[in-house]
């Protein structure tokens, strides 16, 4: 059944209804259109516009649809266009005739922007719940690992020694921006559109404020045009989830190096591993190769809705339908990746002993070495040439700076002591480093301070 068909002499075309439906895809947001057409309603019943037993009558008849939906008791059919024009006609067949009073003052390019939003708006919810997650689940690793020695790297070469509670901690900065990223969002889209009608407004006497209360919207948009033509909050959520993703897959590259025979910084849980069908010695780190993959789906999304929107004249073209299988395809897998994520970072074992030794033998002591003997008077560009000579030294042999001798230190620089072993010991060398955002301990645990209000704040 069609919503327009007075206009019309024929019949739709089969693969016209096809390519034009929207059900197959727009039913994901049916509680959020339901929930809509309830704050519509009630507003018409406020402003007199439909009677209070019609205004009754339809509130009543969309929560059983509501429940009936939720229950599968009702099923989507694929006569109707898309989730407005099912629940619509839902209503009048179980309702009668008060059931076309619902759609008085309003357009489905109203009505679908506000669908978009209030979807999105739940959603950033729950994307923003998964994220405090896992950042829970950092903290928590943060804690255990303040003297967790591991190799800092620069151009993946190591560099300098840091903490595992230091790198892990970067991630907590970038998923810390993330969650900011969507409560901004949050807050500029927070706008009503419904009695933009069409493009133009209308003529009843809709009380906009009230019906964007209702809902729970900061007030109503102020430009009708706008209201139905506007997706940049769908661009701005695709644009956030992109740049969680790409945070997400930095941490699954590293997990995935981290993993590998020849670092064994980490070893995952049997859980969340994967085995070959023909390496029997296999134990593969396939769910963070998945969300380092899926990332390219999600900017596709971002590109795909940017490019669609780009040429449209204003107000409401039939393009933008076009924004919705991509957002939701995006947002569940985000869901999907954060959720799996969690798991398998709080499931992985480190291997500290691995980490400490990697750092050592990757010479990430040597700056400190080098401020050693700066610090007795040698020149710093004299300092760094004797460095570089023991480390050739080290390398010949096969061992670390600690390895060496004091009589091999000693005969490169008669300026070293004893205490050259404890000055580069990988305790000293992050120890020193106090400043705040240094992996030193005492630094560590103010900026950990700071994160736990931080996550309580947004309880
Ligand atoms: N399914 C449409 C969409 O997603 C709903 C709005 C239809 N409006 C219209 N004027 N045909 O955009």
């Amino acid at each position: 059944m069609k919503l327009w068909g007075g206009r019309f002499t024929k019949e739709e075309n089969q693969l016209v209804h096809n390519f034009n439906e929207s059900l197959s895809f727009d039913r994901k947001f049916y509680r959020q259109d339901i929930e809509g057409s309830i704050a519509h309603v009630t507003m018409l019943g406020k402003q007199g516009i439909v009677s209070s037993e019609d205004q009754e009558a339809i509130v009543s008849g969309l929560k059983g649809i509501l429940a009936d939906l939720d229950s599968g008791k009702l099923k989507f059919t694929k006569e109707h266009e898309d989730i407005h024009s099912f629940v619509e006609a839902n209503l009048i067949e179980r309702i009668g005739e008060a059931g076309k009073r619902l759609h008085t003052g309003r357009s489905r390019n109203d009505q679908v922007a506000l669908d978009m939003k209030l979807y999105c708006r739940d959603e950033l919810g729950e994307i923003d719940k998964l994220v405090k997650a896992l950042l829970e689940k950092l903290l928590a690793i943060m804690e255990e690992n303040l003297d967790t020695y591991m190799p800092g790297f620069t151009h993946l070469q190591k560099a300098q020694p840091i903490t595992l509670a230091h790198h892990i901690g970067a991630y907590f900065e970038m998923f810390s921006r993330d969650r900011s990223r969507l409560h901004d969002i949050r807050e500029r889209m927070n706008t009503c559109p419904l009695g933009a009608g069409a493009l133009a407004g209308t003529t009843y006497p809709l009380d906009r404020d009230y019906s964007a209360a209702l809902l729970e919207f900061a007030g109503p948009t102020r430009n009708s045009i706008d209201s139905v033509a506007d997706r940049d909050y769908v661009i701005e959520f695709l644009s956030a989830m992109s740049i969680l993703m790409m945070h997400l897959s930095r941490f699954s590259e590293e997990i995935i190096i981290w993993n590998s025979n020849e670092y064994r910084f980490v070893e995952l849980d049997d859980a969340y591993s994967t085995g070959s069908s023909i390496m029997p010695q296999k134990k593969n780190p396939d769910i963070a190769e998945l969300v380092r993959g899926k990332t390219g789906r999600v900017y596709g999304a971002l590109m795909a809705i940017l490019t669609t929107m780009k040429a449209l004249p204003l107000a409401y073209n039939k393009d933008m339908q076009e924004d919705k299988e991509l957002t939701f395809d995006a947002i569940d897998t985000v869901k999907g990746c954060l959720a799996l994520f969690s798991g398998m970072i709080a499931t992985m074992t480190f291997r500290k002993d691995v980490m400490e030794s990697s750092a050592k033998k990757g010479f990430t002591n040597a700056t400190d070495a080098a401020d050693y003997l700066v610090g007795r008077g040698v020149p710093f560009r004299d300092a760094h040439g004797i460095v570089g000579q023991l480390v050739l030294r080290c390398l010949e042999q096969g061992i670390a700076l600690d390895d060496l001798s004091l009589e091999e230190f000693r005969a490169i620089s008669p300026v070293f002591d004893e205490d050259i072993y404890e000055s580069i010991s990988m305790k000293t060398c992050v120890e020193r480093r106090t400043t705040i955002g240094a992996p030193g301990q005492e630094a560590m645990k103010q900026v950990i301070e700071t994160y736990k209000k931080q996550l309580l704040g947004n309880a």
